[in-house]
């Protein structure tokens, strides 16, 4: 019997879905059944931390349970159930011109004996293991974010349970927005993508959702919610997306640092549009950032179904040697797709077909496409 070894690791911003992924990439490479059908026994190890548990091992002590975690069926069993990663996540960066590791990672993917390596990632961490599937090492990716801005795929680990936090906290707000005739503004992530936004805004009913890709007016914003106070309205849900902005300005940014990626953490939009509209509209108005929230929690039916078939799917990459590609989800249909075709530009939401740019909304048509 063939003896192999696969890596697995979770890089970049946790979300609910990973362990999911982990444990049925685990267990299908692991089956026995499938082993004796393809005369090979494979070994799973997982790699601490993503990317910093290949840059900081030290060759010498290639078990250090710091850095490497041995993982059998029995150990990732509940890993379904569970939210986070149990491996453990960074944003560390082999790659980073101020510090490139990426020799060391190179060094010790041999060391210990890793033939292959399952990435669990978005565009950063796919964007290293893009570099290093052209460096040799047999790589295969599959699409994690919150975002939802990978281009190749039309689903990414996570969304759904971040856009299931969406709701129910706005759920949740409403009921104080209306006892107290409020104006409520809600700051999701999502960075340069709207979808959370967007599709947190249509799932709970939001009346205006403000999105990176279209600028907004905050007079047009105004308008809309003397209108709607006009027609009654008790409260009003607003949802700005963190990467929105209104026409003419700079993104809204934490702070001046940046990641070893060179992102800047988005953030602040919220706070503007909140106290514009008090300022603009006379109605009192709180703002609420749902931040990491939006990241945690148990994975919701749909990211504990969908991790389990990229994780089924990446393990038969594996066994077929079919290195250099991502799994993905187009169409209805899990699949795979070259890694780097997930890297080329951002999955955005098209303004055209699926935003309704005067009423600041989801559209209003579908089949017609029209606003
Ligand atoms: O990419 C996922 C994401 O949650 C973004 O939506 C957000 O801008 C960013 O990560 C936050 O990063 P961090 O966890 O490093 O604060």
């Amino acid at each position: 019997m063939q003896r192999r070894k696969i890596g697995i690791l979770t890089g970049g911003g946790d979300c609910a879905g990973l362990n999911p992924a982990v444990k049925w990439a685990v267990k299908t490479a692991l089956d026995a059944r499938l082993a004796a059908e393809r005369s090979t026994q494979f070994e799973v190890l997982g790699i601490r931390n993503g990317w910093e548990g290949l840059m900081y091992l030290d060759p010498a002590m290639p078990e250090d349970p710091q850095f490497v975690m041995p993982l059998t069926e029995e150990r990732v069993r509940t890993w379904d159930r569970y939210g986070g990663t149990n491996l453990g996540s960074s944003r560390a960066n082999p790659y980073n011109p101020n510090h490139d590791l990426s020799g060391v990672v190179l060094q010790n993917i041999e060391s210990l004996g890793i033939d292959s390596l399952i990435v669990i990632g978005g565009e950063d961490t796919l964007g290293v293991a893009s570099r290093l599937s052209r460096a040799g090492v047999g790589i295969v990716g599959i699409p994690k974010t919150i975002d939802k801005d990978l281009p190749g795929t039309d689903y990414t680990l996570g969304f759904e349970t971040a856009l299931n936090v969406i709701v129910e906290c706005v759920d949740r707000l409403r009921t104080t927005a209306g006892s107290h005739r409020r104006v409520f503004v809600v700051e999701t992530m999502g960075r340069h993508a709207g979808w959370l936004a967007l599709e947190g805004g249509e799932s709970s009913g939001a009346y205006i959702i403000l999105i990176p890709e279209y600028d907004f007016s905050m007079e047009r914003v105004n308008d809309l919610i003397l209108e709607g106070n006009r027609s009654g309205a008790r409260y009003e849900i607003v949802i700005v997306a963190e990467g929105a902005k209104p026409a003419g300005c700079a993104e809204f940014v934490r702070n001046s640092r940046v990641d070893s990626f060179g992102h800047h953490t988005l953030g602040g939009v919220g706070d503007f549009v909140a106290s514009a509209i008090e300022d603009g509209t006379g109605l009192e108005t709180r703002s609420m950032v749902l931040s990491h929230l939006q990241r945690g929690g148990v994975p919701c039916a749909y990211d504990r179904r969908m991790g389990r078939y990229f994780g089924i799917a990446a393990a038969d990459l594996v066994m077929e040697n079919d290195f250099g590609r991502m799994v993905a989800y187009r169409h209805g249909e899990i699949t795979a797709i070259p890694i780097d075709h997930a890297l080329g530009e951002p999955h955005l939401v098209d303004i055209t077909t699926q935003y309704d740019t005067a009423r600041y909304n989801g559209r209003r048509t579908i089949l017609g496409h029209r606003r």
